[in-house]
């Protein structure tokens, strides 16, 4: 039987479509790319579109970052309205809560991690959660460990009512093989290509479940407005 899945608003103006009008409510959809490509513009803009529509949503930093300097940098932003902050949008900085614990090793870590933000979900069911970025746990865990995080960490996601997005430094030539892809229901790539001297950025739909998304390079700009997507003419 053939039934429509449920999508929500991505924020981002022109992605929603490229993807059948939004990502499957409940998912987890991955935001890949190298430094300053915009993941973390992307994410915010995700939630307050949520925000906006009274939904529950709920940001996990895992910087070591106050919500205060967070904040400095997105009011910049258009789309950007503090007012959301303690109501819908719950901010919560992993970074800071875990360096303030003694951890004696990167399963207790992971344990301690898992555990945090379950208990957020829990708290507060979230119709929007953001993870950013994930792929910080790399560094701090052993590979078999962080590879057992991703996994536990996707499969509690997948009975949390909410679409997760999740973001990740990979660069485009480790996408295919990275594990949070294969953790992810959909994967967006952004890349800020050097052509000639002037870089470009560019927006790629690499998979989405159950959808017709878009293939290839897109255009993606970033200014006042945050993030916004054009078809590739
Ligand atoms: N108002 C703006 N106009 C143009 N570009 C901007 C503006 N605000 C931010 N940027 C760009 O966005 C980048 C930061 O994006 P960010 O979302 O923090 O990236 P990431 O999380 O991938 O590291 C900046 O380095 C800058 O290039
Ligand atoms: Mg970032």
């Amino acid at each position: 039987m053939y039934e429509d899945l449920v999508r929500i608003g991505t924020g981002i103006p022109g992605l929603d479509d490229m993807v059948e009008g939004g990502y499957p409510f409940p998912s987890t959809m991955l935001v890949a790319g190298g430094t300053g490509t915009g993941k973390t513009t992307f994410a915010t803009q995700f939630l307050f579109e949520g925000a906006r529509n009274g939904e529950q949503c709920l940001f996990f930093t895992t910087l070591s970052e106050s919500v205060h300097w967070m904040l400095r940098f997105a009011v910049r932003h258009t789309f950007m309205d503090k007012k959301y902050f303690g109501h819908e949008i719950k901010y919560v900085d992993l970074g800071s809560r875990i360096k303030s614990l003694r951890l004696k090793n990167s399963g207790e870590l992971s344990e301690v991690l898992l555990d945090m933000i379950e208990s957020e979900v829990v708290e507060a069911p979230p119709q929007r959660v953001v993870i950013d970025p994930v792929t910080i746990f790399e560094s701090m865990m052993d590979e078999q460990t962080y590879r057992t995080f991703l996994y536990d960490l996707s499969s509690g996601m997948k009975n949390w009512q909410s679409t997760t997005l999740i973001t990740g430094e990979v660069m485009p030539d480790s996408i295919y093989s990275d594990i949070v892809s294969y953790i992810s229901d959909g994967v967006m790539m952004i890349y800020n290509d050097d052509e000639g001297g002037k870089r470009r950025r560019y927006l790629e739909v690499l998979k989405m479940r159950g959808t017709a998304h878009t293939t290839g390079k897109q255009m993606l700009e970033i200014g006042t407005d945050g993030v916004t997507v054009y078809p590739y003419e």
